[in-house]
């Protein structure tokens, strides 16, 4: 049986993250909005979203034990995979195929058109989703999702049927988390990347417990936090 959630929709607010912490009584809470004053991504920096944007929040009391969190970013990120319509997400055969950037970035054809961003405190984890779906005249590194506006309902869907999406894979518990998905969803499996001390090395895979594995000259070693990039651009970080 599906995990129960409450869903409260609205037109503006600071930021989603906030909202849903806010309104957290113990049942797991979704929050979306139309639009975000001051939504935020990673590292404290501000999240601009398009026109026409999914901004939504799952604030939620995770079974999991602590030292598995880590892993919720890369499961909410394949959540959002099975939510989004398959000419994107993990059953599209081609070119627009959107992929993961570890651990937190959606990207398609090369540019980044959503992020995931986890918060904990207290023993409550909010997930928080953005995607811009429609974005006539986006930065050069980002990009929407539709070409035509997809209309405001679109949104409110598409937050449900991730926030559905990600109880469930959090009900399967900590070890059935989906490496292998992930890995099969990454776009830097296999290119070459630039870790957050400058190094470089050749990303091969996942760890069981969400790291990046990186290889060099014979060396292997697993990577948890910090930006990677890949070519001259910053595509993933933690
Ligand atoms: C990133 O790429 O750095 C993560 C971006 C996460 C943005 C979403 S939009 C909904 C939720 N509310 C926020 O303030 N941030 C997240």
């Amino acid at each position: 049986m599906a995990t129960p959630y409450a869903c409260t929709h609205l037109t503006e607010v600071d930021s989603t993250q906030d909202e849903a912490r806010d309104r957290f009584g113990g049942t797991p809470e979704l929050v979306i909005a139309d639009r975000q004053r001051q939504g935020r991504g990673r590292l404290g920096r501000h999240w601009d979203q398009a026109p026409r944007a999914l901004a939504a929040s799952l604030a939620f009391e995770p079974s999991w034990p602590e030292t598995t969190w880590p892993r919720l970013t890369l499961v909410a990120g394949l959540a959002a995979l099975d939510a989004l319509p398959s000419q994107f997400g993990h059953d599209s055969p081609g070119p627009g195929r959107l992929g993961l950037s570890w651990p937190n970035d959606l990207y398609r054809d090369g540019r980044k058109v959503g992020g995931i961003l986890v918060e904990a405190g207290d023993g409550v984890v909010v997930a928080g989703l953005g995607v811009n779906l429609w974005w006539p005249d986006p930065p050069p590194d980002r990009a929407g999702l539709y070409h035509k506006d997809p209309g405001p309902d679109a949104a409110m869907d598409l937050a449900r049927a991730w926030a559905t999406s990600l109880l469930g894979r959090l009900a399967k518990g900590p070890e059935e988390w989906g490496k292998e998905e992930a890995e099969a969803a990454s776009v830097i499996i296999g290119q070459r990347v630039v870790l957050a001390d400058g190094a470089e090395a050749t990303a091969v895979g996942l760890d069981d417990d969400g790291s990046l594995v990186v290889e060099e000259e014979g060396r292997r070693w697993s990577v948890r936090s910090g930006p990677v990039s890949i070519d001259d651009g910053e595509i993933g970080e933690q």
